[in-house]
């Protein structure tokens, strides 16, 4: 179908029914190009009902009568306008974790971890790792199980051997509170999740939370990836690995390589960059040598 009738029937169905916020093609065109500059994810024209719907929601929650004055509203009081603050306003948080992708499992790619495993028992103590698009904590809780399996510890006074960070606050506070579905550690290892998961009881039956001593060696915060700095850099100590696994791929190529240019010079001698499954750098910077399945060694 052509974009334009596209997004004509993207237009009638939401004016059916009960009676969502009409999307004008020109306010697509704005959010998208907003969501873009902000966070670096890339809304193709199949994604317009979904953000129609959104931006809707959004419009009504900030008390607007139109999207495109909700649009308006956003514009005007842009982070990257105003400040040099990585604090996002309110209204700002609400639209980007309205439309980040949080879906994320224990232990996904199975042979990172295995990789992981068998690079951490070579490395100096202590070892540092940056989860760098944490989403809900599946993926930081994973990589500190991983550590912790390996002879790495938290030490008291020194910083957490994870780094978890996401742009999404809603997913950070979310891995913070270290509960999941018992469906959702379903993955998880039998002896793992006795060692580093309790059970709950009576209200919250059917669930699951992460030990505090698992939790001790995972620092969570929100970070935009776009954000220039990160506010990371000045940590005396390096990574000794990266993770940024299934997030590029919303980026375009310029933004995927300015961020592997970034990630370089905060990786110690030989640390490793993990990326997502349909992740393929090769080629895009001379930072990082292919190592294996989606991994790179960065190059000194
Ligand atoms: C599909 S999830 C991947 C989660 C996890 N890395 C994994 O592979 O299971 C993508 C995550 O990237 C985060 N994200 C998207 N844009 C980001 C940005 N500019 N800075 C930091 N995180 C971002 C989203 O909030 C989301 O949690």
């Amino acid at each position: 179908m052509p974009e334009a009738d596209t997004m004509q029937t993207v237009h009638s169905i939401l004016h059916g029914g009960d009676k969502p916020l009409p999307m004008q093609r020109e306010d697509f065109a704005c959010a998208t190009s907003l969501l873009k500059t902000h966070t670096g994810i890339m809304l193709g024209n199949h994604k317009a009902d979904m953000a129609a719907r959104i931006l809707g929601m959004q419009a009504r929650a900030h008390g607007c009568t139109s999207i495109s004055a909700y649009l308006d509203f956003l514009r005007r009081t842009s982070p990257f306008a105003s400040s040099a603050s990585t604090e996002q306003p309110p209204q700002w948080q609400a639209f980007i974790n309205a439309f980040t992708v949080n879906h994320t499992a224990f232990f996904r790619e199975r042979h990172h971890f295995d990789i992981l495993a068998d690079f951490v028992r070579q490395r100096a103590r202590p070892v540092r790792i940056w989860c760098s698009a944490s989403s809900s904590g599946e993926e930081p809780y994973s990589i500190a199980m991983t550590l912790m399996e390996n002879g790495h510890t938290a030490q008291a006074g020194s910083s957490a051997l994870v780094l978890a960070t996401d742009i999404d606050s809603q997913a950070i506070a979310q891995a913070q509170r270290g509960v999941y579905t018992e469906e959702r550690v379903k993955g998880v290892d039998p002896s793992l999740l006795k060692k580093y998961f309790q059970h709950g009881i009576q209200g919250n039956q059917g669930k699951v939370r992460v030990k505090p001593a698992l939790q001790a060696c995972v620092h969570f915060q929100t970070l935009n990836l776009l954000q220039s700095p990160w506010g990371i850099e000045h940590q005396a100590q390096k990574f000794d690995a990266i993770f940024c696994r299934n997030t590029m791929i919303y980026f375009e190529q310029a933004t995927q390589i300015r961020l592997l240019e970034r990630f370089a010079p905060l990786l110690k001698k030989d640390g490793l960059l993990f990326v997502g499954h349909s992740e393929n750098f090769a080629g895009l910077t001379r930072s990082f040598a292919l190592q294996g399945q989606t991994v790179y060694r960065v190059v000194a």
